[in-house]
């Protein structure tokens, strides 16, 4: 009480020096006094050395096998604690971007609703269920007593074997941007700070505690720093955390390229830059290079760096006070900024049902419908359906490591038993075939399990439609060896699809996979990793009661060939999680920004779905396509209408080529909802940065002067629709 009454004096006193002086603040941000820095800056004037030092080191929160939770702490990644009689917060800090991790340490109830995986919310295009998404785990955090979640990854895809492709958005920068920083918008409504993570260029997981992600930093600016540009631009997050791998040559986290030029100086980020859990390797040489709170470091680093060494660094005049005084000045501004002091989580029972239908929302608009041939869905009410395989009897696959959310009601599939990282495949008991039979109580729906072919086949002949449920399990730590789905899906679903023409796949899976049979089965709904509510989700797309409107995120390409790297060197089937250790190896991007469907517009590639990708049940014509640059902003007008007899969403795309020359790029999209008959203006602005490139010399964007073509498509390949517009060259202000 007495505590909070300090801070809320501070700020008054803060608040009234501001209107006094009207002072220019002098911190990271620019543009007129930030409130929050100006009381961190209060705070930390009454504040020792050592207790600024001690919010730059936090302990394991008790959240790993076989820690224990330190006292005041709840049992997650980590945790601080604050000094005492600084009225500020400790830090109670946990996992992860899809909902709250191992709520089961903490609640007697073990409960947390999850979101399907990153790709899902991605594939919806939608800003705005991206926020509510956020906001939706944001309340379950702080409702759990958290104040730090450490969501909010933004790397690019580059490969769709990346064992972490599921806890991203994709390949494209701004969309990415957009998304992920609308999910950590949403997620810091909610009074409890979202990390953007895992910066940068943490694309795979092969070898990231030791590779070095080689890149030209232009195109590096162009891509992957690009997506977290925009990414902090749109969600403001509290905390960055800087990932395991190096940049490079050099750690990200001690690479002052990265964390203090481009994060700190060229985007005038305010907050404070975490370590990855073991990411830290240095305390002098992290801190120079703009590292400032170390984590978790008493646990997952060699030495508690920034709890002992960096003392020593400051005495010996190696690391100069005014940098202490920098961290924890942008420690304490978040704080505040993200309303951690004056709105502190308070723990309640969580709204389940509620937040259950967020997740299924979630879902239901990022599931993608690839094939719909002879329109075999949605399927009839009255329909005889074979379900086969995938444990959709019972629940829906979820992507393994940190970000894995233990499920209400406890896990429905027994697995083997693996004791090695991550543990078996962790179902949610949201069971599709259930779902199904709810959703249409006059059709006759069996089950087969799908191991036995001879079996499902049978089923199959048996029914007017069989459905088959085919999985691909991904996990943080390792890459995926092939692109395959897992087990016997490819030859069970060849055999069923032989049997049963009118055969549609429902793909739960943490990346794009190789589909051989993609040409002999009538129906694909990309349903991802589809979270809590998945069954519920999936059974009202395949009936109708919603019609798809996810769109891919990521290229599905047709073999590993025409990836820019076709082999990941050392992934191979038996690696377990140590291949993280592996080696010093370097991987050099050599196909610089062109990442994903630009690759393959560059090489002239065809995918076998192409980036932006998306059918629903009724159709959309496009027209009246004209580009027009009016103060300096290409803005982009067209029309959409619904042509067929239901109401849907359409996600129509604009792409731009500059003059001269390379790969298109997303410039914008809209997301309209138009009932049959209806059409609508749509207009879209270009965000300068795409019409530009990166000067490097400069550290600025350059516009060149020239003719840039526009496509208004459906997907990255869909040439039908182009306009040109002639731009003359600038700068743009940095
Ligand atoms: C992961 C992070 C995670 C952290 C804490 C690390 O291994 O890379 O994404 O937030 O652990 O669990």
């Amino acid at each position: 009480m007495k505590l909070s009454r300090k801070i809320f004096l501070l700020s008054a006193v803060a608040c009234g020096m501001m209107v006094a002086h009207g002072a220019a603040h002098a911190h990271a941000a620019k543009g007129p006094t930030d409130p929050a820095d100006e009381r961190a800056r209060q705070v930390l004037a009454h504040m020792s050395l050592q207790d600024k030092m001690s919010l730059l080191f936090s302990v394991d929160g008790g959240g790993f096998n076989g820690s224990v939770a330190p006292p005041g702490g709840l049992g997650s990644a980590a945790y601080l604690r604050a000094p005492a009689g600084s009225g500020l917060p400790d830090l109670q800090i946990s996992d992860a971007g899809l909902g709250i991790r191992n709520p089961a340490h903490i609640r007697k109830d073990g409960v947390a609703v999850s979101l399907p995986s990153g790709l899902s919310t991605a594939s919806s295009w939608d800003m705005d269920m991206a926020r509510e998404a956020g906001a939706m785990i944001g309340r379950e955090a702080w409702q759990s007593g958290f104040n730090v979640l450490l969501g909010g990854g933004a790397d690019l895809t580059r490969d769709p074997r990346g064992g972490r492709n599921f806890e991203y958005a994709g390949e494209d920068p701004l969309q990415t941007g957009l998304m992920v920083g609308s999910t950590i918008a949403g997620v810091q409504s909610q009074h409890v700070i979202s990390t953007l993570k895992h910066y940068a260029m943490n694309d795979l997981e092969t070898s990231r505690m030791t590779m070095s992600a080689d890149i030209d930093p232009v195109a590096m600016r162009e891509s992957d720093l690009l997506g977290f540009e925009i990414a902090m631009e749109t969600g403001h997050p509290g905390s960055v955390m800087c990932s395991y791998n190096r940049v490079n040559d050099l750690y990200a986290c001690e690479n002052p390229y990265l964390l203090t030029k481009t994060l700190k100086q060229d985007w005038h980020y305010p907050g404070f830059v975490m370590s990855d859990w073991g990411a830290t390797h240095s305390s002098a040489r992290s801190a120079l290079a703009g590292l400032d709170q170390e984590s978790a470091g008493d646990h997952t680093d060699a030495r508690p760096y920034f709890q002992t060494l960096l003392a020593a660094d400051v005495k010996a005049g190696r690391v100069p006070q005014s940098r202490i005084d920098d961290m924890a000045q942008r420690i304490v501004r978040s704080l505040f900024a993200q309303g951690l002091v004056d709105h502190p989580p308070v723990r309640a029972p969580l709204d389940v049902v509620t937040d259950t239908l967020v997740a299924q929302r979630d879902e239901e608009e990022g599931a993608v419908l690839l094939r719909n041939e002879g329109n075999v869905l949605p399927l009839a009410p009255t329909a005889r359906i074979a379900v086969i395989g995938g444990h959709a009897d019972v629940g829906v696959i979820s992507g393994g490591g940190s970000s894995q959310v233990d499920p209400i009601g406890g896990e429905v599939v027994k697995g083997p038993g693996k004791k090695d990282w991550p543990g078996d495949p962790v179902y949610f008991p949201s069971s599709p075939l259930r779902a199904m039979r709810a959703e249409a109580p006059a059709a006759h729906i069996t089950y087969d399990p799908g191991t036995n072919i001879a079996a499902a086949v049978r089923a199959a002949r048996a029914a007017d439609v069989a459905v088959v449920y085919a999985t691909q399990f991904t996990f943080e730590g390792m890459d995926a060896p092939n692109m395959h789905l897992d087990a016997n899906a490819d030859a069970l679903i060849a055999a069923v699809a032989a049997a049963n023409p009118r055969t549609v796949v429902v793909m739960e899976t943490g990346d794009p996979v190789l589909m051989p049979w993609n040409g002999s089965v009538a129906g694909v709904l990309e349903a991802w990793f589809p979270g809590s509510a998945g069954g519920t989700a999936i059974a009202r797309l395949l009936f109708g009661k919603v019609a798809p409107s996810g769109h891919l995120t990521m290229t599905f390409p047709q073999a590993e060939s025409q990836l820019a790297h076709p082999d990941i060197a050392g992934v191979n089937a038996n690696n377990v999680f140590e291949m993280q250790f592996h080696t010093d190896q370097e991987l050099v991007y050599d196909e610089g920004s062109d990442v994903g469907y630009r690759w393959f517009d560059r090489n002239h590639l065809k995918p076998l779905y192409p980036f932006g990708h998306g059918l629903t049940y009724t159709t959309f014509a496009t027209d009246g396509l004209a580009a027009g640059y009016h103060h300096k902003q290409l803005t982009v007008t067209f029309n959409v209408r619904n042509t067929g007899t239901r109401p849907g969403v359409d996600v129509p795309q604009v792409y731009v080529g500059l003059p001269d020359g390379g790969a298109r790029r997303l410039a914008g999209w809209q997301r309209v909802k138009l009932a049959p008959g209806e059409s609508r203006q749509v207009s879209v602005r270009v965000d300068p940065r795409l019409l530009a490139h990166f000067d490097g010399k400069h550290d600025r964007w350059d516009i060149p002067s020239g003719r840039f073509r526009v496509w208004l498509g459906h997907s990255a390949v869909d040439d039908s629709q182009q306009v040109s517009v002639h731009l003359s060259g600038r700068t743009l202000a940095p």
